[in-house]
């Protein structure tokens, strides 16, 4: 996969720079446990890079109850997982940043390339904060300003309108399905970071973000 033609890189953040899926899976868990169901990690699979109510509806088919809650007794159910889940996040340490991170973001400016994140999640600047990262973008796009939940785009082509960047010049870090899918309908590089069998859409899968700088 050649680069020249690449001027951007925008980032997913939940377990493409950080490991925050386990603490989602685990919040979900948590919910699960409650109305007495199990959820497994293969389960989970499905939930990342989806929003938390679509998160929730997905959860709820899994555990046989679709249907069976009100519209706000749903919300209810997301607030309370996602107070769980910021309890967890609320403690991340600068260390659970993956390795290698800052190596890609540095090689990534000498290269004069543009960084952006597109997170969906509404708790992306406190993970930000916590991590101290926000320095490494040019801009942030996450799911408290855009309206549509990947795998629609919005989130991507946002970022790259901030910028004043033409989509097939940028290139993707995900390692969602729904994610992937975005990046590919925004006409943009979609890398995959996980498995291959998990992320068939991909244009390229590695295991973390920096095995992509023999790329740049
Ligand atoms: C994505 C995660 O980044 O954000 C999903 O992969 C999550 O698992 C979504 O549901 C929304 O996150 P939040 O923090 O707004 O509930
Ligand atoms: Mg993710």
């Amino acid at each position: 996969m050649e680069n020249k033609k690449y001027s951007c890189a925008i980032f997913d953040l939940d377990g493409v720079l950080v490991d925050t899926a386990k603490y989602h899976y685990l919040a979900w868990k948590s919910l699960a446990d409650e109305l007495g169901f199990d959820f497994t990690i293969e389960q989970n699979e499905a939930l990342k890079g989806v929003s938390r109510m679509k998160s929730l509806d997905l959860l709820l088919g899994f555990g046989g109850l679709s249907d069976r809650f009100s519209q706000e007794e749903k919300e209810k159910m997301a607030d309370k997982k996602n107070r769980i889940y910021v309890e967890m996040i609320k403690k991340l340490k600068k260390e659970e940043l993956f390795g290698g991170v800052t190596d890609l973001f540095v090689k990534l400016k000498e290269k004069n390339m543009k960084t952006a994140l597109g997170s969906a999640s509404k708790n992306a600047p406190l993970i930000l904060e916590r991590l101290d990262i926000a320095k490494y973008f040019d801009a942030v796009v996450d799911g408290t300003q855009v309206s549509k939940a990947k795998p629609d785009p919005e989130v991507f082509v946002r970022a790259a309108e901030i910028l004043h960047i033409p989509c097939k010049e940028c290139i993707v870090f995900e390692d969602s399905a729904a994610g992937l899918q975005a990046a590919k309908t925004a006409g943009m590089k979609a890398v995959g970071i996980g498995k291959k069998e998990n992320l068939p859409m991909a244009d390229l899968v590695i295991g973390s973000v920096d095995q992509y700088i023999p790329y740049l």
